[in-house]
């Protein structure tokens, strides 16, 4: 009776660890996110239960009512995966999960996932630390909550190091204002990625000054320094099919 924590990363079913697509093959029932990719939960067999507890706009599920779920189901099945995006300790409330369930002596298991933190930057060729261009990287939410303490942007543009802003479309103009009278130029290069690693992924490069204005729909990542002009090697989500299919030619 283990609850596995499970990461199913960023979107690509590719990016998934090995241990994550065991589990999903042998899971009794899966607990997923609105963020997991279906080709993701095509892995998991017919015979055992998907629950959907996606948090959506308009139908909002409390964090309390899945935490309880996942407290029931421990008591029922021999494999329960809890499956969220990206990383499950990364903005996922994988770590409320874990207290809640070893609260009550349930057995738990994280199982770390490719985080979209830095998998999404990598899928448009931008490295988040560069030599001689960014020697750090700070990733932070940009989404503002109640009673939570607020994120300081102005001491964050001192720090000198690439910002990664998850959960900050709705909220791109405070951020920089935020970081403007903090001292970082209106020049400085950001980047907004969203659906990274999924058939749809996009890119919108531009300028700390402009963000506000850049075209943005969630769930996208923003990148803000100089690393976000920078543009190597980018991520092809069907590059490893295409890779084996020439394998497999004689
Ligand atoms: C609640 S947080 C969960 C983050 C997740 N645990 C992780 O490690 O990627 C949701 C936010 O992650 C980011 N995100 C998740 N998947 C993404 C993707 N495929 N492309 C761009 N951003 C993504 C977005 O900022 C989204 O609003």
């Amino acid at each position: 009776m283990t609850v596995f924590l499970v990461g199913a990363g960023p979107g690509d079913p590719d990016l998934l660890t090995v241990k994550a697509a065991r589990l999903l093959q042998r899971a009794d029932v899966v607990v997923h996110d609105a963020l997991v990719d279906d080709r993701i939960l095509d892995l998991v067999p017919r015979t055992a239960r998907l629950i959907d507890v996606g948090k959506r706009p308009g139908a909002r599920i409390e964090q309390a009512s899945i935490n309880s779920t996942l407290i029931d189901l421990s008591s029922q099945y021999a494999c329960i995966v809890r499956l969220k995006g990206g990383d499950p300790y990364v903005f996922g409330r994988g770590g409320e999960e874990a207290q809640a369930l070893l609260a009550v002596g349930a057995e738990v298991e994280v199982v770390p996932g490719v985080s979209s933190a830095f998998a999404a930057a990598a899928a448009v060729g931008i490295p988040v630390t560069h030599r001689g261009v960014s020697p750090a990287v700070t990733v932070v939410t940009g989404h503002r909550r109640d009673g939570e303490v607020e994120v300081d942007w102005v001491s964050l543009a001192k720090a000198g190091s690439t910002l990664v802003v998850l959960m900050g479309v709705a909220e791109r103009e405070s951020i920089a204002v935020g970081l403007l009278a903090g001292g970082l130029s209106p020049d400085l290069p950001v980047a907004i990625v969203e659906r990274a690693t999924r058939p749809d992924q996009t890119v919108v490069r531009g300028r700390l000054g402009d963000l506000s204005r850049l075209p943005a729909n969630p769930p996208a990542v923003i990148v803000i320094g100089a690393v976000a002009a920078l543009d190597t090697a980018c991520y092809l989500p069907t590059a490893l099919q295409r890779c084996c299919t020439e394998l497999a030619q004689p």
